[in-house]
Formats: C-alpha cells, structure tokens, sequence
C-alpha cells in the first residue's frame, strides 16, 4: 500500500508542472528534501513535515487570483479525503496558512517545530543561486521591471501593501529577500542560510557595477 506521502505527492503534481512563476513542481521538491535534511538535526514528526512541504504551496494567494487564506482550507479537505487524521491534518492546515511572507514589518512566527522547519526550507529555496532565479522567473511571468532605479525599495507594514504595490524584481531582494537569512527560525538553516545570503549580496554588488557602467573620460 502506499503511504499518505507518496500518495499526496502523486496527486498534486499536475498542478504545478509547467508553472513558470517560481513555484513549479521542482519548487516542492526541493523544499520537501530541505525539510527533510532539516528534520535529521532539528526533530519533529517527519509525515507531518513532509505533508506540510508537499502543500505549502497548494493554493498560494499569488497564484489563485488573490484569494489570501485558502491554501490551508485546500490541504485539510485533500488529506481528510484520503483519510488522513484530522488533529494532524489540522496541524498541516496551519502550517500551510502560516508559511508565507508577508512583508517586512509583518511578523509571521510559526509556533511548532514541524512549521519552523517546512518554513525555514521554503525560505531557502527562496535565496541564493535558485532564490535569484524564481525571482526573476517569477517578475517576467508577472510582466514585472526588472529593474526601475528611480523606484525605491519599500519596507511594507501590511502584507495588503507588500502584496499589491508596484516593485521591481531588483526591489523584491531588498523588500524580501536579504530580509530572509535573519529570519530563519532553526540553527541548521541559519547555517546554511549565511552562504546564499553572501551569493546575493555578491550578485546585487555585480548587478549594480554593471547597470552603472561609466565610459572613461578621455
Ligand atoms: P514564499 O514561498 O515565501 O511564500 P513566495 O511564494 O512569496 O515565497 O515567492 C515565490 C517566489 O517568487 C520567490 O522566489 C519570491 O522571491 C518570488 N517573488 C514573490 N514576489 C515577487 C516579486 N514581487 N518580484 C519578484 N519575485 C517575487
Ligand atoms: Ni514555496
């Protein structure tokens, strides 16, 4: 028989092969394999982790036309259908509705271990060399500048205004990305999240020099 795991995995994968935002079925992949490594240092209830990695994207805001608090309600119904536990299915529900970002001064804590880790994994998919390309990826699929030097980069205070204001993919490493290193919640991501934090600090340094090239003045 199969596991609730496999199974799950095996249902959700049309939904996100061929997506081109960022949040493609590689995206869940690498996230559930973080979670794992993570889980070997950190603990917690590997099927809980694993089911939450598997979901945490099932219905982001981002891409079901903005409807802001139904991914969790997505998971819950799909694991009772498969006849899941309802106590730990309602655990996954709040992982998956807690996971995101929302903005600079929007605190986002998760209170469990099993939430900390799918979290922390999905924040460093979200960095370095891969956390560079989902965002770009992500700008072109939404017809989003690349960059817009006389657009400043904004420290959002609601996730309403970091979810709906006009930024430039050069702005989103400001606004959320070299935020995320500090955020991690567990040791072992914090450790592996200081190299990619530096990766990108190296690309913008490179993107700047390069953007505001000078011919020499003869
Ligand atoms: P999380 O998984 O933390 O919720 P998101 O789903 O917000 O991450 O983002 C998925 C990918 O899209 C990430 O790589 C993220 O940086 C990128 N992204 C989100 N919003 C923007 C934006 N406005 N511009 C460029 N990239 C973005
Ligand atoms: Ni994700």
């Amino acid at each position: 028989m199969k596991s609730i795991v496999e199974t799950i995995q095996e249902k959700i994968r049309p939904q996100f092969e061929g997506d081109s935002s960022g949040h493609d079925w590689h995206h869940i992949l690498r996230v559930l394999n973080m979670s794992r490594h993570l889980q070997q240092t950190e603990g917690g209830d590997l099927e809980i982790i694993e089911l939450a990695a598997l979901l945490h994207d099932i219905s982001d805001y981002k891409l079901n036309g903005g409807r802001l608090d139904e991914g969790g309600k997505v998971a819950f119904k799909l694991l009772l259908d498969n006849d899941y536990n309802e106590a730990k299915a309602e655990h996954i529900m709040y992982i998956v509705d807690n996971v995101s970002y929302k903005g600079a001064n929007t605190p986002n804590e998760m209170n469990t271990v099993e939430g900390k880790i799918v979290q922390d994994a999905d924040r460093i998919d979200a960095i370095g060399a891969i956390g560079i390309g989902r965002t770009f990826a992500y700008g072109g699929n939404k017809n989003q500048a690349m960059y817009i030097p006389e657009l400043e980069a904004k420290l959002h205070d609601s996730f309403e205004e970091y979810a709906n204001e006009k930024t430039s993919t050069i702005n989103h490493f400001h606004e959320k990305l070299l935020l995320l290193s500090d955020r991690l919640n567990t040791k072992t991501a914090k450790e592996i999240g200081k190299q990619r934090h530096q990766f990108m600090e190296n690309f913008l340094n490179q993107f700047y020099a390069e953007w505001n090239f000078q011919p020499e003045n003869k």
